[in-house]
């Protein structure tokens, strides 16, 4: 094995946390185990607003060989910046929604100012041999402006979201200028192929770089930089655990009381419009009306935590959910019965665990998704000798491993209507078979050995070797 570098610095929008409380995500795990393995330090936005600005402390936390290093940022750079250009420009647009993305010069001033201010204020913490990866579309520029302040080690970048076509991108006003930024780090990670193919395509069309042996491209200075799809998985055992805590079966519980015997389907999402919720739903109500005799047999629990909520498109979406679920109650409730249900509250993920446990069918019907975590914990959550089906988009970039799912189009109402009788009377034998394929990858790739293989990469010394550095 290649001799391993200094300590991992992490930067992300949100931070933490370092130890498992129940809390953390698989993104979350799988760096706070390469955290404490490697040491390091986990830098980003601690959560707070405060109008120091660019004066504000940071505030380190630490945790044996981990430190996590906040700063606080002003209500001016979270409007620009997070809500913004983050949330108002590069979410839709990247999730391929066009028509509802808005670009503002001031959002993207304050978008590269912000991602400025975060590297001015790591790179003093930085040393030489340190891996600094950096995570998301909150900070395309920050390895550029860490160039910029003299720092020249590794650099890694892993994009979340989707990364749509260049016919796409194009739209956004310093598309050149935010692409350009990707090709200042040493490797540039991507949840699927195809995300991997249109940044590639963007750099060739756009920026007149060269596509050299589908892994890399070379800059039209000569730069070569790694570009490869990493797809991300759960902590698979942790979450299985979870899935047979008291907390767990309390919940799987709770959800059998309610659906008394009838057929449980549940839905999982950030309330988002990436999430095809609306779409789901007018599936579940074509079921009814098309099949009667589904009618008082099948239920539907929607958990949708909220999330960005001062901005116009979650309101929109949280109203237009609220009002569809009414009608379909409106129309088809009986005194017994109530068809479906929304849960706007977060639950921990050990309750969680036990909600998927209980269900016999888990919907997951994004019309844009990087990964889709939720359809890997559905499947890590069933019991394995009587497992419940999943219905997966073929828009979710969980899709390459998870083609034993029903595969279905998220806009084609018959086609969810459709994939959700097939679940329903699914036998027991073929639901075994395609949950037992699928469980295998999801217990294969984990979060864990998706952070090491990417830091791998960006470790290897055929990586370092490619260009001399000219900073
Ligand atoms: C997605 C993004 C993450 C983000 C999360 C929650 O998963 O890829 O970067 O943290 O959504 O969104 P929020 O805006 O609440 O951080």
């Amino acid at each position: 094995m290649a001799e391993q570098s200094g300590r991992l610095v992490v930067v992300s929008n949100r931070v933490g946390p370092l130890s498992d409380e129940g809390k953390a995500g698989g993104l979350a795990v799988g760096l706070a185990d390469a955290l404490r393995r490697r040491g390091g330090l986990w830098f980003g936005w601690s959560g707070e607003i405060s109008d120091a600005g660019s004066s504000s402390e940071l505030k380190t936390e630490t945790h044996g060989s981990t430190s996590l290093v906040t700063i606080d940022l002003t209500q001016d750079e979270i409007d620009g910046f997070y809500f913004g250009y983050a949330n108002r420009s590069l979410w839709p647009l990247l999730h391929y929604r066009l028509d509802i993305a808005s670009f503002e010069r001031s959002s993207d001033r304050v978008y590269r100012a912000v991602n400025r201010r975060f590297a001015e204020r790591l790179a003093p913490q930085l040393e030489a041999d340190d891996l600094v990866w950096i995570h998301d579309y909150h900070f395309f520029y920050m390895g550029s402006e860490l160039r910029r302040a003299s720092y020249d080690g590794r650099l890694g970048y892993f994009l979340h979201i989707p990364f749509c076509p260049p016919e796409m991108l194009t739209a956004l006003p310093a598309s050149h200028d935010l692409v350009r930024a990707l090709l200042d780090y040493d490797v540039v990670g991507f949840q699927t192929e195809g995300d991997r193919r249109n940044f590639v395509a963007f750099c060739v069309q756009e920026l007149g770089a060269e596509d050299v042996d589908g892994d890399r491209v070379r800059t039209s200075d000569g730069r070569v930089v790694r570009a490869s799809a990493f797809p991300i998985g759960i902590d698979a055992e942790g979450f299985a655990e979870f899935a047979t805590s008291e907390e767990a079966r309390e919940h799987e519980a709770m959800v059998n009381d309610i659906s008394r015997g009838r057929h449980q389907i549940v839905g999982v999402d950030r309330m988002d419009y990436s999430k095809g919720i609306v779409e789901r739903f007018r599936g579940f109500e074509q079921l009814l009306e098309d099949h009667p005799e589904e009618r008082g047999q099948v239920q539907f629990l929607q958990v949708a935590p909220l999330s960005r909520s001062e901005l116009e498109a979650y309101v929109d979406l949280r109203n237009e959910l609220e009002g569809l679920a009414g009608n379909i109650n409106g129309r088809f409730a009986t005194l017994d019965w109530n068809p479906i249900q929304i849960l706007v509250n977060g639950f921990t993920r050990r309750a969680l665990a036990g909600i998927y446990r209980a269900a016999q069918v888990c919907m997951v019907t994004p019309l844009r998704d990087g990964m889709n975590l939720v359809a890997k914990e559905f499947i890590a959550a069933q019991d394995p000798a009587d497992p419940g089906v999943l219905i997966l988009s073929r828009f979710a970039g969980a899709r390459a491993e998870l083609p034993e799912a029903l595969i279905i189009n998220p806009y084609s109402t018959d086609d969810v209507t459709r994939a959700l009788l097939q679940a329903l009377k699914m036998p027991l034998e073929e639901r075994q078979r395609r949950h037992a394929a699928m469980r295998e990858r999801v217990f294969r790739n984990t979060a864990q050995n998706w952070c090491e293989t990417f830091l791998a990469v960006l470790d290897a010394p055929a990586e370092r070797d490619l260009q001399p550095r000219s900073w």
